[in-house]
């Protein structure tokens, strides 16, 4: 028997345990070209909730139908039985069957537009855990956002939100490690603690502490040239409003619209982007998957070196997948969130 977590009703509101259900199904052996793998580790994103929708923006990943399988979850695990040539019993994987303990993996299937097929990981770059966050796609958004969407360039000014999480953590660091000036933000004192003492941020704030705009200017008075943006609305806005000539931003998320039931008003400044000659550019990740090389060899180097920090969050129990998501989204979580199962 297996075990696996469903969605079991789209939450009007905020989301909660309340709307999933953990249950045991029979799994078969595989068949000809799958694999099965034991899961050491599965991903939690906020992007889930946008996926826990009666419907999810249009253009991206579907919504997860009810009472069925989470299929889409980024996974780490390892093979325990093989009928796919290109794998054997012992390899490190990752793949997107995620929220399960085993999973049955069709080695050839395309998932996550590429991100979660099946794949053996070089288990000697680093702990199976670093393959969903700097090895991994954390890794490559980070590095796509600052390096292909922002353009980042010598001596840029770079601010980036919800800095201390999964994305943020490593923007923070990749901007930091090529010698810009960086301005964090998160929510809490903490948070700021560690972006200021931990990751090297020059200058960071609590956005609950008062006007995001005002706490940007104070520590940017003379401007900003790349906001990294995981967080949209009014940290969006404030982005704008600081942004010099030829300013750009990475539009990675909106993590501040995904747990609301209404959608909050855009910023009312976007004239800026014209009187600024800046560019607004949204990217995912998944687009650019021929950077992986790149992204993993830079920052698996500075993870060898101890050059690059990486906290993780880790939550035990599969069960416990969906508390993990509520924490995440409400801020209760540092670095990458995670469920060892
Ligand atoms: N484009 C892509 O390919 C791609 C890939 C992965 C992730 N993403 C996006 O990247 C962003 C970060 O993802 P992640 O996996 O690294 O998550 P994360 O930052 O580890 O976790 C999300 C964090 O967002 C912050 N947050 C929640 N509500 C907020 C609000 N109203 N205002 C400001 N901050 C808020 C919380 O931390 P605080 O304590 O700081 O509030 C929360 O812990 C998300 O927008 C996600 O959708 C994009």
């Amino acid at each position: 028997m297996a075990r696996q977590v469903q969605l079991i009703a789209y939450p009007d509101g905020e989301i909660g345990p309340e709307h999933f259900r953990t249950v045991e199904v029979a799994i078969p052996a595989p068949a000809s070209g799958e694999v099965l793998v034991r899961n050491l580790y599965t991903s939690v994103d906020p992007a889930l909730r946008l996926r826990t929708r009666r419907a999810s923006p249009s253009g991206y990943f579907s919504a997860f139908p009810l009472n069925a399988p989470m299929d889409g979850i980024m996974c780490v695990g390892e093979v325990v039985e093989s009928r796919a040539d290109a794998f054997a019993a012992g390899d490190l994987v990752t793949h997107a069957w995620g929220w399960r303990d085993l999973a049955l993996v069709p080695a050839d299937q395309p998932s996550l537009s590429g991100v979660g097929t099946l794949t053996r990981v070089d288990a000697s770059l680093g702990p199976p855990e670093k393959f969903l966050g700097p090895l991994g796609n954390m890794g490559l958004t980070a590095y796509v956002g600052l390096i292909d969407a922002a353009e980042l360039r010598d001596g840029d000014v770079v601010w980036i939100s919800a800095a201390a999480g999964a994305v943020g953590s490593l923007a923070v660091q990749i901007a930091k490690l090529r010698g810009h000036r960086v301005i964090a933000s998160a929510g809490s004192v903490e948070k700021v603690r560690f972006l200021r003492d931990e990751l090297g941020a020059d200058a960071a704030f609590d956005y609950h502490d008062g006007p995001v705009l005002d706490q940007l200017r104070a520590a940017a008075p003379d401007g900003i040239d790349v906001y990294f943006d995981n967080v949209g609305g009014d940290h969006l806005g404030a982005a704008l409003a600081t942004l010099r000539r030829w300013g750009r931003v990475a539009m990675c998320g909106s993590v501040s619209d995904y747990d609301r039931s209404e959608p909050q008003p855009g910023p009312t400044n976007l004239f800026q982007i014209v009187a600024n000659d800046l560019t607004v550019r949204g990217f995912r990740a998944s687009s650019h998957l021929d950077r992986l090389v790149d992204s993993s060899r830079e920052l698996g180097q500075w993870l060898a070196d101890g050059r690059l920090h990486y906290r993780e969050t880790i939550v035990d129990g599969l069960e416990h997948a969906p508390d993990a998501l509520v924490r995440m989204l409400a801020g209760d979580t540092v670095g990458k969130t995670l469920v060892r199962i």
